[in-house]
């Protein structure tokens, strides 16, 4: 059902909030819609035994989104806080099975597919053992915590003959697939340059976690959690907000500029820029975080065009997730919706020729055919059209569990998987760049030859 409004532009701007993109992008699952086939003629889909891999935040929606597909079997749940496997239990019922070893998962006969949502520092390691364990793949973004562990994850996925899906929903937005064929239809024109933004202001926003009450090294698995960083001594912090520290997570380019670059490289066609430069700052959250709290970064491709990206804890002011500006037109697109503003080609020739006398001007509205309004007499612009909302409207199911269920068609061979391997690793690795310019204070390239970055 799609709803296709136009607007004033006053009308409009102001109305696409920030929060409204931010809504379709990390609550898709709460959104979600059940477009379940109830028709008896068609045949139930074939069980698949899932289990999960990380029932936090992230990997509780996952669970929820999950239950939503037909045929899915939540069997199994894994996690290092016991308050996170009594949720899932209270989520999923009481028959599904809880445990702290993620081996014991994998080793199961009746077990198809796991979805990975751990911290990033556990994602390699994880694929890598399910993969070995003949298991279908779901995993959170950003898919790697090093560049460098990119390449061996295509490799051991393409290998295995198995269905691996990357978790960024926002390959599954219901605006994906029309913004596309927009930009590549020219619409917009010759686009040169894309912005995106992710703003925050709060101390969730700025991944200050809240602590549960009951937490303590009885109920914390503190030694799995460290896995194979750098040991520390038990430290809840450590455990409940990893994303503060380099250890654990990439910071804001890793975990929220990936969602912006998963969709220029969607909707631009694009795959990899070939410099990458940032600027980031600890500006306001001072304690005990290593990752800074706002960050800036530009990403020039060979394609012609530059991404602009921002993400600050230090203001939530609303505006488009991303925004395409083109020679013909700009779009603002947020996922769950956009808004196209048509940019006609007009010339203003009053301003330069304000300080010529009368009889030159009329001399020269005379050489170019234009009228009293120095517009052409013939092909003139064509007027102002108003902005054009596409809405896609409540009909449309959440993106986190259009993305899921993709997966799951695709594992029954039912549908391709829309975010292969090397479709996440392409994004995340411009979130690796921006932190290595940031680092070293330098511009960093892509070698698309031997997908390496260097400086
Ligand atoms: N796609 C999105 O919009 C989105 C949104 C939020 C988070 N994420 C991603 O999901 C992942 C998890 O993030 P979160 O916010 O849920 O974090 P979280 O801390 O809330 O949850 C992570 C869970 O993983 C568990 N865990 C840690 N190591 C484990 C291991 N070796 N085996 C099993 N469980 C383990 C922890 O006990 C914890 O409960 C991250 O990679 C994050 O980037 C994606």
């Amino acid at each position: 059902m799609k709803e296709e409004v136009r607007l004033n532009r006053r009308d409009f701007i102001g109305r696409t909030t920030f929060w409204a993109a931010a809504a379709s992008l990390a609550a898709g699952a709460t959104q979600a819609g059940n477009s379940q086939i109830n028709d008896s003629t068609v045949p139930p889909p074939s069980r698949l035994g899932v289990g999960f891999l990380g029932v936090g935040i992230r990997g509780t929606l996952l669970l929820e989104a999950s239950m939503k597909v037909a045929g899915v079997e939540p069997v199994v749940a894994c996690d290092l806080y016991t308050g996170h496997l009594d949720r899932a239990k209270e989520v999923a019922g009481s028959k599904l099975e809880v445990t702290g070893d993620y081996q014991q998962v994998l080793s199961r006969k009746d077990i198809d597919a796991v979805v990975i949502a751990a911290p990033d520092h556990w994602h390699k390691q994880l694929v890598k053992d399910a993969l070995d364990a003949g298991k279908h793949v779901y995993c959170e973004k950003p898919l790697t915590h090093r560049w460098e562990d990119g390449e061996d994850l295509i490799k051991w996925s393409k290998a295995s003959g198995l269905v691996t899906q990357v978790g960024s929903q926002y390959m599954s937005m219901p605006c994906a697939r029309k913004a596309t064929e927009m930009i590549k239809s020219g619409k917009l024109g010759q686009i040169t340059m894309v912005e995106g933004k992710i703003h925050r202001n709060s101390s969730t926003g700025a991944w200050y976690y809240p602590i549960p009450p009951d937490a303590s090294p009885r109920t914390v698995n503190w030694k799995r959690f460290i896995g194979d960083s750098k040991w520390y001594d038990f430290d809840l912090r450590r455990f409940f907000q990893w994303r503060l520290f380099w250890d654990y997570s990439g910071g804001l380019p890793t975990d929220l500029f990936v969602h912006l670059v998963t969709a220029t490289h969607q909707l631009m066609g694009v795959t990899a820029p070939d410099q990458v430069v940032s600027f980031g700052d600890i500006y306001r959250w001072r304690e005990y975080r290593d990752v800074p709290d706002q960050m800036t970064a530009l990403a020039k491709y060979p394609e012609g065009f530059t991404l602009k990206l921002t993400s600050t804890a230090n203001n939530g002011h609303p505006g488009p997730a991303l925004t395409f500006y083109g020679t013909e037109g700009t779009l603002e697109y947020n996922g769950g919706s956009m808004t196209y503003y048509y940019e006609p080609r007009r010339e203003d020739f009053r301003y330069p020729t304000h300080s010529w006398p009368t009889a030159t001007v009329d001399k020269f509205k005379k050489i170019m055919d234009l009228n009293d309004d120095l517009q052409p007499l013939k092909n003139p612009p064509p007027a102002t059209e108003e902005p054009t909302v596409f809405n896609p409207g409540d009909g449309t199911e959440g993106s986190t569990t259009a993305h899921m269920r993709n997966w799951y068609d695709a594992i029954r061979g039912e549908d391709k998987a829309v975010e292969p391997m090397e479709i996440g690793v392409n994004a995340v690795n411009v979130g690796h760049m921006v932190n290595v310019s940031f680092r070293n204070n330098k511009i960093v390239r892509w070698n698309p030859r031997t997908r390496k970055v260097e400086m």
